[in-house]
């Protein structure tokens, strides 16, 4: 089987963007591939580097999220990329021959320097975020890499290290290829993408009473003020939210009702929310219970972090061979 490999910063709560944007994916994945999948603690860590505790929180609420939603000790690796030091050894070697110049034109780090102005992102760690990451997917030789557009500038990087390594040292690492995950559009109930810093998110952690409050009052086509006013689903961030949870053919009739003004938003929205609870309700049952056993997630995730470090030191056996540090 092929590898899959990906991960996700523990920056906070999993909300419906990120379920439907990567999460769902990556459960769909498990069958086909073998997959590795870990919370980027230490990528977190250079942008919350003044308040790493939230990162120890969020680490085990995004394990319980991703459990929740369908990934599974049994077919993937799961785990914690701090817990196996190895990706820290590899990234210092790739930081050897990197060019800075390589890292300073990344548009990447252009633009979330641009977006988190308020924070000192001035940092050596920052610059060397790509490099780290270039040592979480090649350490585990890993054929596809599940990420939305913003990162396939780091995937360019990640191939480009391994081509250098392999031209310094010697073949050892294979290119890996971004798999672009269709990111389908998730407004948040203010009509804006969805987003921890907008305050418009509908979380895996939230109740099905909290996520009714949320909806019900949730941003429709402007143009619609009154319920005789005919509506234009193209215009309407809930109806974003139908193309995801709702099937094709029961989104035929609301569009007609909407666009003959035969339904008002609160029954179209009570439609969202029954599909919406068919495939929510048992992630948040589930959530629910695993909140509770907190001391199975930690095994789960010692036990991913054990398996992934197997993989990651029959690798850097052989980086310490080819780079001459096996004496
Ligand atoms: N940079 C990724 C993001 O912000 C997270 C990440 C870290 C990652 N290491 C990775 C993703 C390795 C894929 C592979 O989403
Ligand atoms: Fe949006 Fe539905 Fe209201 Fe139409 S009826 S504007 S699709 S919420």
């Amino acid at each position: 089987m092929k590898r899959v490999l990906s991960g996700m910063r523990p920056t906070g709560k999993l909300h419906l963007g990120n379920y439907l944007g990567a999460l769902k994916n990556w459960v769909a994945l498990q069958d086909e591939y073998q997959c590795f999948y870990f919370v980027a603690d230490w990528h977190a860590l250079t942008t919350e580097y003044e308040n790493p505790k939230s990162i120890k929180e969020y680490t085990l609420e995004v394990a319980i999220d991703w459990l929740a939603a369908g990934l599974d000790p049994e077919k993937s690796i799961i785990f914690v990329q701090s817990w196996v030091k190895e990706h820290a050894e590899l990234h210092l070697l790739f930081s050897m021959f990197t060019p800075v110049s390589w890292l300073e034109r990344n548009p990447t780090y252009k633009e979330i320097r641009q977006e988190l102005k308020h924070k000192d992102l001035a940092t050596y760690g920052f610059l060397g975020y790509p490099v780290l990451q270039a040592a979480d997917i090649l350490i585990y030789k890993a054929h596809f890499v599940p990420v939305g557009v913003d990162q396939l500038p780091h995937l360019e990087l990640t191939r480009e290290i391994a081509r250098r390594f392999n031209y310094l040292y010697g073949k050892c690492f294979p290119e890996p290829q971004a798999k672009l995950t269709e990111t389908p559009k998730v407004p948040g109930v203010d009509g804006r993408k969805m987003s921890k810093s907008y305050d418009n998110a509908i979380y895996l952690a939230d109740t099905p009473e909290e996520i009714w409050n949320k909806l019900r009052p949730m941003v429709t086509d402007t143009n619609r003020k009154r319920k005789t006013d005919p509506g234009d689903p193209e215009k309407c961030p809930v109806y974003d939210l139908h193309r995801a949870f709702v099937p094709g053919e029961v989104r035929k009739d609301i569009e007609e009702s909407c666009r003959k003004a035969s339904f008002g938003c609160i029954d179209c929205k009570r439609v969202l929310y029954k599909h919406m609870m068919e495939e929510l309700g048992p992630v948040i049952e589930k959530r629910r219970k695993l909140e509770e056993e907190r001391n199975t997630v930690l095994d789960i995730l010692r036990e991913g972090s054990k398996k992934a470090r197997e993989v990651a030191l029959a690798t850097m056996e052989e980086v310490r061979k080819l780079t001459g540090f096996d004496l």
